[in-house]
């Protein structure tokens, strides 16, 4: 299956279809990797916060496919802000290569390198224990070093709300190629997704099922336009979002899924109407706004829709 590929502002081309890999255990996503690359997929999502960059690189090694086939994305954790460099070479390393596509600043968040916990360190009173002398525009001028190093195609950020990027854009010596945001009927943010497209950032689309156990492929509106066509909900809600060109990330360790999510998102993409485009545009808006991944961060991160605690 040919996935369409979009262009990053550093003009690389980037495949819109990626395989996630959050929550999965390290030996599971060897396996799962593997399968998706086999499946067609050339695009994978990594972080080190998800602690199983081993298990990835296993699978990309594994695959055989040659690693300039494959784009691989991964994450500056925030234990790591203040020594991206650092950071990165342990991706590097876990992942088995000597270059990502492309880094992103996983969360705009420093945490405390010296906490309690390498991942998600706490204080005393159980609140996390965030690095508030550090500021993220010192992050980035490291990540735009280790992209001039050569140590990463492109750069971007992920989990920042139109306020965020209004305070950091204006400061910064190279553009962000890429958002990742949390993306999907219920929580479409069609005015973030209109802002960084006018900015020039290429929006990714996370969490598009509503993430574990996928309770979006449930929804009304899905299930009946699902029913008009040989498409199965899942496929629905990928194609909806490849319709709008940004690149859509899905997990899944079921090789049935994995296979069908690929070819279904691609054909539902090309068979949706303007009409059902439009309906699912407003199902959030209809009363069904939710969020699927809102960490206790303890910080205002500026999203308009973000529960409060
Ligand atoms: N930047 C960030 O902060 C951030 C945050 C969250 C996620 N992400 C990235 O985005 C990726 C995707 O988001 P996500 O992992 O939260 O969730 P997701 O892709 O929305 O949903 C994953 C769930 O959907 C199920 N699923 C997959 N295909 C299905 C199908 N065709 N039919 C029914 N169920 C299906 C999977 O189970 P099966 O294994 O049984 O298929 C799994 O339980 C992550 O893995 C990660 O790479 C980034």
């Amino acid at each position: 299956m040919s996935v369409p590929n979009l262009k990053l502002n550093t003009g690389a081309e980037i495949p819109s279809i990626a395989y996630g890999t959050w929550l999965s255990k390290t030996e599971d996503v060897s396996k799962g990797v593997e399968y998706a690359l086999e499946a067609g997929y050339r695009h994978i999502d990594c972080a080190w916060g998800y602690l199983n960059e081993k298990g990835v690189g296993e699978g990309l090694r594994n695959s055989g496919v040659p690693r300039s086939e494959i784009f691989i994305t991964s994450k500056l954790w925030g234990t790591w802000h203040r020594r991206v460099e650092a950071g990165l070479d342990e991706t590097l390393a876990a992942l088995g290569t000597d270059y990502l596509d492309l880094y992103l600043m996983h969360w705009p968040i420093p945490l405390n390198p010296s906490g309690n916990d390498p991942l998600i360190p706490k204080r005393a009173d159980g609140t996390r224990d965030i690095d508030e002398r550090w500021d993220i525009k010192d992050t980035w001028k490291q990540m735009e070093a280790v992209l001039k190093k050569g140590k990463v195609k492109a750069i971007g950020v992920s989990n920042m709300s139109r306020k965020k990027l209004e305070a950091f854009l204006p400061d910064v010596e190279i553009l962000p190629a890429a958002c990742q945001l949390e993306l999907h009927v219920y929580n479409p943010d069609h005015a973030l997704v209109a802002y960084l497209k006018s900015q020039g950032i290429l929006v990714q689309a996370y969490s598009p099922l509503g993430s574990t156990n996928s309770p979006l492929i449930q929804d009304d509106t899905v299930v009946r336009i699902a029913q008009k066509y040989p498409f199965a909900p899942a496929e629905v809600l990928l194609g909806w979002l490849l319709s709008k060109d940004l690149v859509v990330i899905t997990r899944s360790l079921n090789p049935v899924h994995i296979s069908s999510n690929i070819t279904g998102a691609v054909s539902a993409s090309k068979a949706l109407t303007a009409g059902d485009i439009a309906a699912l545009d407003r199902i959030a808006e209809a009363g069904k706004q939710k969020r699927m991944v809102t960490p206790p961060w303890g910080v205002d991160l500026g999203f308009d829709n973000w529960p409060s605690a």
